[in-house]
């Protein structure tokens, strides 16, 4: 099987849920702690191998484009001045020649249709998909633990976790048919489902990785769920005939799609930060305790 080289970021949306910050910072630039969220996707991304990153961009979100490309002055200022650790700080933001490419999504028509956009730069190829704002705290990052398993299994293969049964109404779900270890083989998923009617508890979480043969049935589905052109519902479409599996993944994942998750995971990384977690922890039981009391 060939190597998973390839990896599309949806990173279109306007993120109103973090208005009026999201006025004119893209959300995917929002910081946990202090690397934007597009960081924690591309760090996941280059750990699992992948050389060409496309973003599937949208009109006001130049500064995720400015964010890779060389800060020539802030450079030579940072040089002169000796600031060796703000240089090194640098490093991640940096990108081979030719590795990232932009394209643009014109209306906001959903998920599938943002992947749609990708068809000519991804070719004839298996490929992955990371959703930014599902950022995934694990020792090994998610992606390089789904190319391991995908290397074994082939066809469409998507990251799941159990959800609570009301919860799945939120989430693309995987309708499955066995499973062995962490690999969920499934007979297909539906996106955003009743609960008393969906097919299971395993909810999709931002990563796939997906064969080519997506892209047309991509190019044949109508809206969806919530009236968008559903990632889901391309992949389910061709689930029989290319195979499908959920991956249940090591790791604690946080929806900095939500303020909720945003602040868990800005508290959960900080925490995590040998320079911050002493007094970070010592800051947030302070803060706890007076509710321990009232409770
Ligand atoms: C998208 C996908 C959904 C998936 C979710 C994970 O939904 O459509 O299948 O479960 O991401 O975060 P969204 O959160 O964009 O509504």
């Amino acid at each position: 099987m060939k190597p998973i080289r390839k990896a599309v970021f949806p990173v279109a949306g306007m993120g109103t849920r973090f208005l009026p910050a999201t006025k004119s910072v893209p959300k995917e630039m929002l910081p946990l702690v202090d690397r934007p969220l597009i960081q924690y996707a591309i760090d996941e991304a280059r750990e699992a191998g992948i050389e060409e990153f496309i973003f599937v961009s949208a009109a006001g979100k130049g500064a995720l484009e400015d964010y890779f490309d060389t800060a020539a002055a802030l450079e030579m200022s940072l040089k002169a001045k000796g600031k060796t650790d703000a240089l090194k700080a640098l490093e991640p933001t940096r990108m081979p020649e030719g590795a990232l490419t932009i394209v643009r999504q014109r209306q906001a028509l959903g998920l599938g249709h943002a992947v749609r956009q990708a068809r000519h730069l991804v070719g004839d190829e298996a490929f992955a998909v990371l959703l930014p704002d599902d950022v995934i705290m694990s020792r090994k990052g998610v992606l390089a633990q789904m190319v391991d398993a995908h290397a074994r299994v082939g066809g469409h293969m998507v990251a799941t976790m159990d959800v609570p049964r009301p919860a799945v109404a939120s989430y693309g779900v995987l309708d499955v048919e066995n499973q062995k270890g962490r690999v969920l083989q499934a007979r297909g998923m539906v996106e955003k489902p009743r609960p008393d009617v969906a097919p299971s508890t395993q909810a999709v979480v931002g990563r796939y990785i997906l064969q080519p043969s997506v892209f047309e049935t991509l190019a044949n589905i109508g809206p969806g769920a919530g009236g968008e052109l559903q990632l889901t519902d391309a992949i389910n479409a061709d689930a029989s005939s290319a195979g499908l599996s959920g991956f249940q993944f090591d790791g604690e994942r946080f929806d900095c799609g939500s303020i909720q998750g945003f602040v868990q995971a800005t508290a959960a990384f900080a925490l995590a930060r040998s320079d911050l977690s002493t007094d970070f922890s010592a800051f947030i039981e302070a803060r706890a305790e007076p509710q321990k009391i009232s409770a």
